[in-house]
């Protein structure tokens, strides 16, 4: 056995932290806020999985999990508002690390992994709203694409992010495998090296 530092539960709970550093005003919690969404996002997006159809009948499948489902259209609920909320506190903890000046070296690679991260997280709440595969779905599918197509060599940017360089027509499968496999599998990824960093910097810089 190797000390207790360098054990998993000596990773996460270590015995000595900067003072100050537990103190609400140095973090408000933000990235753990940020952390619990996140897993609520994978329990409830897990729960979805067993219902939700990709493809063209996503918003039928979609609607019959609301109403004919026990608890269906609470778990809908949940994953739809952990999501904003996620989008929310993560962009509130960026704000936190500004302020606090947490950005510089050492932890300038946590930065970046961070706006890594913030991407991630607005391209979830965006591939996910088009999984409905409503008519907003298509209407913001419309502007997400023309925006990309503006975008020097967006053209083929657009049609490795939908699938297809022209609007998708209620077709969900593209964005589906980029919602649960490529985003959200980066996402977990890049949280676990993000709590890595966070011990390896010397822990939360209070201001
Ligand atoms: C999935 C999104 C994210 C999660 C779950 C997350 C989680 C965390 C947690 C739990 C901490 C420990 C301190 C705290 O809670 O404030 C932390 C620290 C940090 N985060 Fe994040 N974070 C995320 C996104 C970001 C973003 C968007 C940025 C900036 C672009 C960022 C930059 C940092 C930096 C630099 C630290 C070290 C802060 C310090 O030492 O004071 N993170 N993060």
């Amino acid at each position: 056995m190797g000390k207790h530092e360098d054990s998993f539960a000596g990773h996460i709970r270590p015995r000595q932290i900067r003072a100050g550093a537990l103190r609400l005003r140095a973090t408000f919690c933000l990235g753990g806020f940020s952390f619990l969404a996140f897993i609520v996002l994978t329990i409830t997006g897990m729960l979805l999985l067993f219902y939700y159809q990709p493809g063209d009948s996503a918003f039928a499948s979609l609607s019959e999990l609301d109403s004919a489902l026990p608890y269906g259209g609470l778990i809908r609920s949940l994953h739809f508002w952990a999501g904003q909320l996620m989008v929310i506190t993560v962009f509130l903890h960026m704000v936190r690390v500004v302020w606090s000046r947490a950005y510089r070296p050492i932890r300038e690679l946590n930065w970046i992994t961070g706006v890594v991260l913030f991407g991630l997280t607005v391209m979830l709440d965006y591939s996910g709203y088009l999984l409905r595969g409503g008519q907003e779905s298509g209407a913001a599918a419309t502007v997400g694409q023309a925006l990309i197509t503006s975008l020097p060599g967006g053209k083929a940017l657009a049609t490795v992010f939908f699938g297809q360089p022209t609007p998708l027509n209620g077709s969900t499968l593209s964005m589906f495998v980029w919602h649960v496999f490529i985003l959200a599998g980066a996402a977990g990824f890049l949280q676990m090296f993000h709590f890595w960093r966070v011990r390896r910097g010397g822990g939360v810089r209070p201001l």
